[in-house]
């Protein structure tokens, strides 16, 4: 059967936590000049910009042995109009699992629906499933036991936070989120997640931050709302800063999926102090994308 990632709940707690392992093995670099998925071709199709997500599936995919075809929807049919239906079918018939970053979450589930390829989500406006794998890896790393953590993730309920929701529930971590009133994770996510977890949603940054493990932000202005900048008015009290910091565990970690904008949801000193550990959150995206592609394409 084919499996495809667009979101965090398609796998069940036993397979997230093979691919947590698995990251961690790969890291080590103990299979570093295994190429299991030698012979096959991964396609990528980008509708919006990345840094860490496309330069790290193109290594994670050479580094497995496989060829990676990186495809600008402008350079494809797609941007003429041929449907998502015949390209799904098409790209099926040469590649051997392909990878989308798009606006709407729809887009990615049409193109699985008619896909006989695996397909992964590399962001779309509702999920970022794979920036979760690597922000819980870095978290295992950091702190260890899982259920006993308490993350709390502050600003837009955008798709990071929505993605976080659910990989703290696979996983066990308690979780706080505080967000605007009405930019709240989406409800179906939150529903799903406090049948695995405790969730707390909250306005208020500092009663969400009390006591946290973990302290995560994601940028207030998402790629595809750049007009709508009137939103950025509504995070007054919501940017990540020391004396919001406080209120967390002395010795918890902060984390951003990045890209970051500096002053905005996070002040410099605490993006680049000693508790931030976004480089190694950044780093392990390039773990957990082997893992991904390992246990979607098989071994
Ligand atoms: N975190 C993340 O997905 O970054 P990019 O947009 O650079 O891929
Ligand atoms: N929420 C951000 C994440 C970028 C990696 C966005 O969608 O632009």
């Amino acid at each position: 059967m084919i499996r495809h990632f667009l979101k965090v709940r398609d796998l069940t707690k036993e397979e997230f936590k093979f691919l947590l392992n698995r990251s961690i093995e790969l890291k080590s670099g103990v299979d570093r000049l295994k190429c299991p998925l030698i012979g096959k071709s991964i396609g990528m199709i980008f509708e919006k910009p990345s840094t860490r997500t496309r330069i790290s599936f193109e290594v994670a995919i050479y580094q497995l042995g496989a060829h990676p075809i990186y495809m600008s929807p402008r350079d494809l049919q797609l941007s003429r109009g041929e449907t998502i239906k015949d390209t799904a079918q098409v790209l099926s018939r040469y590649l051997d699992g392909i990878v989308i970053r798009t606006f709407s979450h729809s887009t990615v589930e049409e193109f699985s629906s008619f896909s006989q390829i695996p397909v992964i989500n590399a962001l779309t406006d509702n999920h970022h499933p794979c920036q979760a794998v690597a922000d819980i890896m870095t978290i295992l790393e950091k702190k260890g036991d899982l259920e006993k953590i308490l993350i709390a993730y502050v600003g837009d309920g955008n798709n990071v936070a929505n993605s976080l929701i659910e990989a703290s529930a696979l996983v066990g971590a308690k979780i706080h989120i505080a967000t605007p009133e009405g930019l709240e994770p989406l409800k179906e996510c939150i529903d799903w997640a406090k049948n695995h977890t405790q969730v707390k949603l909250f306005n208020d940054p500092y009663e969400a931050v009390t006591n946290a493990d973990v302290v995560y932000t994601d940028v207030w202005i998402s790629m595809g709302e750049e007009g709508n900048q009137d939103k950025k008015n509504k995070f007054k009290g919501f940017q990540i800063n020391s004396s919001l910091l406080k209120k967390a565990k002395n010795d918890a970690i902060v984390m951003h999926c990045l890209p970051a904008h500096r002053g905005e949801e996070i002040t410099d000193d605490v993006i680049d102090g000693p508790q931030s550990v976004v480089l190694d959150q950044a780093e392990n995206r390039l773990h957990t994308e082997k893992a991904i592609l390992e246990f979607l394409l098989g071994m």
